[in-house]
């Protein structure tokens, strides 16, 4: 398949490993692009900015593919030093950048001063069009759908994405529920040039997590994620076990919501842990709608190739069929 995503990013397939803390370490990035994908490290999940250069050495002895860095500007319990992660990924001379979380204009003179081809998360059009506006090279529209942070909007990629294609002229990628080859031939009827995938990709056998959460994620249904922080304005979709539940009943109590009172059930380090040691009951992850398509454990090359195949024979056969009929 040939898109602008594929060309301007020189990969084999429009298909692109979103940045997710915890998980973006060189060991699924670099099996991401190996199989012809875009992998992505994540520049927050490194304790330093050096850590994460030296995670980029890592990478590039694993892979001789291209593959990009996250940075995820949120709020965070602990202060993080962004100007120093970024100049770390330009000193490594990393030439595509995943931007997410914030308005990233204060970066880009320096990104694209050094080459960078910019791609900018966001889960709005009106981001989207800023994000065209300020100089980023493409946008990964991200739908309700979505692992992480959806927004506070709620609008599904159904909408978001004819959206996109009808109002932006730089390249965008369809994120937040894609798993399967049926979405990949959907975001491209859509107007999009690729899809990006977080869930999914979590569900590998290259991903650096532990078995438990993956099989977790294997038998969960549509119905088994859940949404937090909705009372403090900054929505995340988890896997809905009982910490999450736990939270979203913090929640609903009268009265705003003290972060201090979620705080120990939330914390980054437990999130960490649960993914190291696979007790599924220790802290919160992330995770995304499409857990109910998801039904087993394959490599990345495999599914990779899978969904490719997969949306080339609907396109070719049943699209084709039904509008030569
Ligand atoms: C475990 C996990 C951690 C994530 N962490 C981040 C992150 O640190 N920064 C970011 O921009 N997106 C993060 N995401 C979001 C993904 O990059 C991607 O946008 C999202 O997963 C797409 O939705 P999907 O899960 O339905 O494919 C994370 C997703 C998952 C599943």
């Amino acid at each position: 398949m040939k898109t602008r995503l594929t060309e301007m990013l020189g990969i084999r397939h429009p298909i692109v490993q979103g940045g997710m803390q915890w998980v973006g370490v060189a060991e699924m990035a670099s099996a991401v692009s190996n199989a012809g994908g875009l992998g992505i490290l994540t520049g927050l999940t490194q304790p330093t900015p050096e850590a994460l250069q030296k995670e980029i050495d890592r990478c590039r002895e694993m892979t001789d593919k291209p593959f990009g860095v996250n940075l995820t500007i949120l709020p965070t319990i602990k202060p993080v030093p962004y100007e120093e992660y970024a100049q770390a990924i330009v000193d490594s001379g990393i030439k595509i950048v995943e931007t997410a979380g914030r308005n990233p204009e204060p970066f880009l003179p320096l990104f694209k001063g050094a080459g960078i081809t910019v791609i900018h998360k966001c889960t709005s059009i009106r981001h989207s069009l800023k994000a065209e506006k300020i100089g980023c090279d493409m946008v990964s529209v991200d739908g309700f759908e979505c692992a992480g942070h959806p927004g506070e909007d709620d609008v599904t990629n159904l909408i978001l994405l004819p959206l996109a294609a009808r109002r932006l002229k730089i390249p965008f990628i369809a994120s937040g529920g894609f798993g399967d080859g049926r979405g990949l031939a959907a975001a491209l009827a859509m107007g999009a040039d690729g899809i990006n995938m977080g869930t999914r990709f979590m569900v590998t056998r290259e991903a650096p997590i532990h078995e438990n959460v993956k099989q977790a994620m294997v038998d969960a249904s549509e119905l088994d994620t859940t949404l937090i922080y909705r009372s403090l304005r900054n929505t995340a979709r988890v896997f809905k076990n009982s910490i999450a539940e736990k939270v979203v009943e913090i929640e609903a109590q009268p009265g705003q919501t003290d972060f201090e009172d979620i705080r120990p059930l939330v914390l980054g380090a437990k999130g960490k842990e649960l993914f190291e040691d696979g007790d599924l009951d220790r802290g919160i992850w992330s995770a995304g709608m499409v857990v109910g398509l998801i039904d087993d454990i394959p490599s990345c090359q495999e599914l990779i190739e899978r969904i490719v195949a997969e949306a080339e024979q609907i396109i070719k056969e049943r699209l084709n069929q039904i509008a030569s009929a």
